[in-house]
C-alpha cells in the first residue's frame, strides 16, 4: 500500500494499493483533488505533487497539454494521468466554492 497525504484537503492521509490512478484514489477517498472530465483533457485536475514525485509514473502526452516543462519541473501533474507507486503528498488550488 502506498499513503497518499492530501495537503490542500486539512492535510487528509489515506492509503491505497500502489500503481493507484491519483484521481480516482482521491474520488473513492474524498481526497478533493478539483476534475472534471477525468480524462485528460480538462486540466482542472492540475496538481502539485510536493514530496514523492519520483513515486509517480512518467507524465503522459496529454499532461503536456496543460503542462509547461517548468510546470513538470517543479512536479506538477494531471492527477487523472498519474499512477503513484510510493507514498506521496500533494496539494492544489482550491476553487472557490460558491457559497
Ligand atoms: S480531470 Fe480533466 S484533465 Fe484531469
Amino acid at each position: 500500500m502506498v499513503e497518499i497525504t492530501f495537503i490542500s484537503n486539512g492535510g487528509k492521509v489515506v492509503q491505497a494499493p500502489e500503481n493507484s490512478n491519483l484521481l480516482r484514489v482521491s474520488l473513492k477517498e474524498q481526497g478533493g483533488i478539483p476534475f472534471k472530465c477525468g480524462g485528460g483533457l480538462c486540466g482542472t485536475c492540475r496538481c502539485l505533487i510536493e514530496q514523492g514525485l519520483e513515486h509517480t509514473d512518467a507524465v503522459k502526452p496529454k499532461e503536456r497539454k496543460h503542462l509547461t516543462e517548468q510546470d513538470l519541473e517543479q512536479g506538477y501533474r494531471m492527477a487523472c494521468q498519474t499512477f503513484v507507486n510510493g507514498d506521496i503528498k500533494v496539494s492544489w488550488q482550491p476553487r472557490t466554492a460558491p457559497r
